[in-house]
């Protein structure tokens, strides 16, 4: 219980107190003294009580039997200091009195605490906190916290005291992020095993969610011996379990895990060479990723799903960027017929599902490369014809809908990589001047230029580049022999621009020359491409995780593969519904 004193106002406190009458100091028990005024402008609950002729409004002390002290002092210090610490032992009650109380900026302080601060132990409370109060976007934010922390939230106490219907939810939805289903039965097993008593009458139920057959051997040799099988009345749902297990040559071939990440990998135009490399078949589609499968034996795909076309012309060798959610498609080439270098510049907005013609580039360009950089479009670098390699940068204002020739680069270049890390653009690789495969990494700023880092430890062109844990991945292109001759690079390197050195990471297991690639969910993507050696496409999907370094096969691409770029945009849910297996 506490009880508020409110203070005579001091002349310097906020202008409009002559919207109240003045008080008197008064003392009662030894309890909290506040600005009267103060209190009303940073709480709608008080605002009200002083202006509204509640009692309250005449009384000089306002008792506020439903508080703790030291709640109520840490709103008070706050309101004058504007300024609270917030830590998770204090932050639920803080929020839950804020709210109360409608402390209106002290509660978005704590909802962005919640939301900044989250990990796998608070998550499950945020949730409850969120769900209790009736906050959806926060609900929704935990929720997905939990699935996509799933391994590290389930080893925690907090994940023992789940609700079943809660953590059925968990189980089934589509966006649990799982390495692999031994994660699952694990989690269920702590679960039940929390308190068998009670919880073993879902375990069957609970179960189901887990994709035995999808397991090694050695996996389901940790089910086997899981302590969970010690409990009385096991022994049937173990048979069963093992008879799942078993099932793995009848399994139907569909039988998969199904992970939905946030954002989709939307895949834009590109070419396709037809099977006796005689015809280029440019394309004008926009293919996404809705899901992500896992299948039988660790073979995983991507389940990919046509969005839309572009409009006239088809083209690859373009870039495209990601601006205020919606997709830029930049210049490129179109083979139809004859080669013919683009300058035409498209916008998709994925919620009208419609198309837009932009100003065009001042430059034909094709072999490029697009960043976003305070909230501008770069076009850097490329060719214009197959003559002329590019010096020019230009950038693209969304508010006036114009390019203009920003500072040019040091040397013509095209086929480059270029990403955005900590604000700034950096550039590895590419030609200069016709075929001159360079190993040159620099920063470039628009209006300062360039500054040159260290190397790449061999020369790369044609190749893919991204920010990943802050460094820079690069994999794929063409590099050159002793004879100074290209071949197909399968040689990955890291750079480090802390200590400005690169590494090199688990080679690529085929070429990706002119590949596309994204990071998605924390996993570096190199996306089609062909093979320099004998100019085949190389049709796979590659990603490389940097936890287990190494690069997993996702599969195959839906239709064009070469001069292809990707992105990552968020698309409206009707578009991605899950046909559930
Ligand atoms: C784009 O780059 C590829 C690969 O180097 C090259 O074959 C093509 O001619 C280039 N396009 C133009 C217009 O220069």
């Amino acid at each position: 219980m506490s009880a508020l004193i409110l203070w005579q106002l001091n002349t310097w406190i906020l202008c409009w107190m002559n919207h109240y009458k003045l008080q008197q100091v008064l003392c009662v028990v030894p309890t909290f003294k506040f600005h009267r005024v103060l209190l009303a402008a940073s709480s709608d609950y008080f605002r009200a009580m002083f202006t509204s002729g509640m009692k309250e409004s005449q009384q000089l002390c306002v008792n506020l039997p439903f508080l703790e002290a030291s709640e109520l002092e840490a709103l008070i210090s706050c309101t004058y200091s504007g300024s609270i610490q917030l830590n998770w032992g204090c932050v639920f009650e803080i929020s839950c009195t804020a709210l109360q109380l409608q402390f209106q900026h002290i509660l978005s302080m704590c909802l962005s605490f919640l939301e900044k601060e989250m990990n796998a132990h608070s998550c499950l409370d945020v949730a409850s906190f969120a769900e209790a109060y009736g906050m959806q976007e926060l609900l929704e934010t935990a929720n997905k916290f939990v699935l996509r922390h799933f391994q590290n939230v389930a080893t925690t106490p907090k994940f023992q005291d789940l609700p079943a219907n809660k953590l059925r939810k968990y189980l089934k939805s589509n966006s649990l992020l799982v390495t692999s289903e031994l994660v699952v039965f694990k989690a269920v097993a702590v679960w039940i095993e929390a308190c068998p008593s009670k919880r073993l009458r879902f375990a069957k139920e609970l179960m189901k969610s887990i994709f035995f057959p999808l397991m090694t051997d050695n996996e389901f040799k940790e089910v086997k011996t899981a302590k969970l099988w010690t409990q009385c009345n096991t022994k049937r749902l173990y048979q069963t379990i093992l008879e799942d297990f078993h099932s793995y040559y009848i399994a139907p071939r569909t039988l998969c895990r199904v992970y939905q990440p946030k954002d989709s990998l939307v895949l834009v135009g590109g070419d396709q060479i037809s099977a006796d490399l005689s015809r280029q078949n440019p394309s004008r589609e926009l293919w996404f990723g809705n899901s992500l499968k896992s299948y039988i034996g660790l073979v995983k795909n991507v389940e990919w799903r046509l969005l839309t076309e572009m409009p006239n012309p088809p083209r690859l060798s373009h870039d495209v960027a990601v601006l205020a959610e919606k997709l830029y498609v930049v210049g490129g080439q179109d083979y139809s017929g004859r080669l013919n270098v683009l300058k035409s510049v498209y916008r998709y907005d994925p919620i009208q599902n419609s198309w837009e013609r932009l100003a065009d580039l001042q430059e034909k360009r094709c072999n490029f490369s697009i960043v976003v950089f305070e909230g501008m479009l770069y076009a850097i670098g490329g060719d214009s014809d197959p003559e002329t390699n590019l010096k020019s940068v230009e950038s693209y204002c969304m508010n006036t809908d114009s390019w203009s020739f920003a500072r040019p680069l040091d040397m013509t270049l095209s086929c480059h990589a270029a990403t955005v890390l900590d604000g700034k653009i950096f550039i590895s690789g590419g030609y200069h001047q016709r075929y001159r495969c360079l190993t040159s990494m620099f920063t470039y700023h628009p209006e300062r230029g360039t500054i040159y880092l260290a190397d790449m430890r061999q020369p790369r062109a044609y190749h893919c580049m991204e920010t990943l844990h802050g460094h820079l991945y690069v994999a794929g292109g063409i590099t050159l022999d002793e004879d100074k001759t290209s071949i197909d690079q399968l040689t990955c390197e890291v750079y480090d621009p802390v200590t400005d050195t690169w590494s090199a990471f688990t080679n690529l297991p085929i070429p990706h020359v002119g590949a596309a690639s994204v990071v998605l969910e924390g996993m570096f993507y190199v996306l089609g491409g062909y093979f320099k050696d004998n100019y085949r496409e190389t049709r796979l999907v590659h990603r490389y995780d940097p936890m287990l370094q190494f690069w997993e096969n996702m599969g195959v691409m839906p239709g064009p593969n070469t001069d292809i770029r990707a992105c990552l945009i968020h698309l409206p849910n009707h578009l991605r519904k899950c046909q559930n297996i």
